[in-house]
């Protein structure tokens, strides 16, 4: 059985798992899919990545907080990687050398796009955040070709860097009272502990769609709080989570997975 697994720490309740046990079942294969904690440094981490693929492994995803190190680890990157600065998927080459990608943003675009079925194109996009996670998404969100993307950030200056570095919008949370977007994107990782980033409750009455990248049996605080001030549709990052396993399958198996029934899957198991 060919060997798969996610490096992280935590891992325990990763859900990675049986996501790309679902898949394989679509493709009616069998893989092995584990998960392997380490410790919290670029030296242990760059130890188990050695030894998973010395012992035979054939792809592997990354999680937090070993994102950077995958990405100063590989032998190459895809474009999107270097874009993204950080590297969740490793792919085995048949030089025996390692290629990193990064299929977050692309999860996230295809969630959206075949899942929820909105679509990007001409829409005006506000993301909050700007850190690593932002940056993940931000090419593939320009690939869509939306009317305008605007990065808000409680700090202001990593806003600005940002986007100057990829030629878009860039705002300060007191700013966006002002806007009045298609499309709300929270990247903020506070999200994680249910802090609401603070922002205009003024720019969800227009929205046809708000996206937490955070998931949970229960809708977000973040995504209440929008509901409350009028988003017409909520989505959490289950299906991002789900987009960016299907995609990192694809890379290493050749076989494109259906994302909609293990988004199903995975939610109805969550309770
Ligand atoms: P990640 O990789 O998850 O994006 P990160 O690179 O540490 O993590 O970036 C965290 C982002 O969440 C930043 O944009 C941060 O805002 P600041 O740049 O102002 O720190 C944002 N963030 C975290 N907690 C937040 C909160 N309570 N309200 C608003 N933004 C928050």
């Amino acid at each position: 059985t060919a060997q798969y697994a996610v490096f992280g720490n935590p891992i325990a309740h990763s859900k990675s798992p049986q996501i790309h046990a679902h898949f394989a079942a679509q493709q009616g294969e069998v893989i092995e899919y584990s998960r392997i904690l380490v410790e919290n440094s670029p030296a242990a981490f760059q130890a188990a990545v050695q030894d998973f693929f010395a012992r035979g492994g054939c792809g592997a995803n990354v999680t937090v907080p070993f994102k950077q190190y995958a990405f100063d680890l590989v032998d190459e990157l895809s474009e999107r990687a270097q874009a993204a600065g950080a590297v969740n998927t490793l792919i085995l080459l048949e030089n025996g050398q390692l290629r990193g990608d990064n299929t977050d943003g692309v999860g996230l675009v295809n969630d959206m796009v075949d899942n929820l079925q909105v679509d990007l194109r001409g829409k005006k996009v506000l993301i909050l955040g700007a850190g690593g996670a932002t940056r993940g998404v931000v090419l593939p969100i320009l690939a869509q070709q939306p009317d305008s993307l605007i990065i808000a950030n409680r700090t202001q200056s990593k806003a600005i860097e940002l986007a100057t570095q990829f030629s878009v919008q860039a705002a300060s949370f007191a700013d966006t009272a002002q806007l009045r977007p298609d499309i709300v994107i929270n990247a903020t990782s506070g999200s994680l502990n249910g802090e609401l980033p603070a922002v205009s409750e003024n720019i969800f009455s227009e929205t046809s769609l708000v996206y937490d990248m955070v998931y949970g049996a229960e809708p977000t605080p973040f995504l209440r709080h929008a509901q409350a001030h009028g988003a017409a549709r909520i989505a959490d990052g289950l299906g991002m989570l789900v987009g960016q396993a299907a995609e990192s399958f694809r890379l290493w198996r050749g076989f494109a997975p259906q994302i909609a029934p293990v988004i199903a899957a995975i939610r109805a198991e969550m309770g």
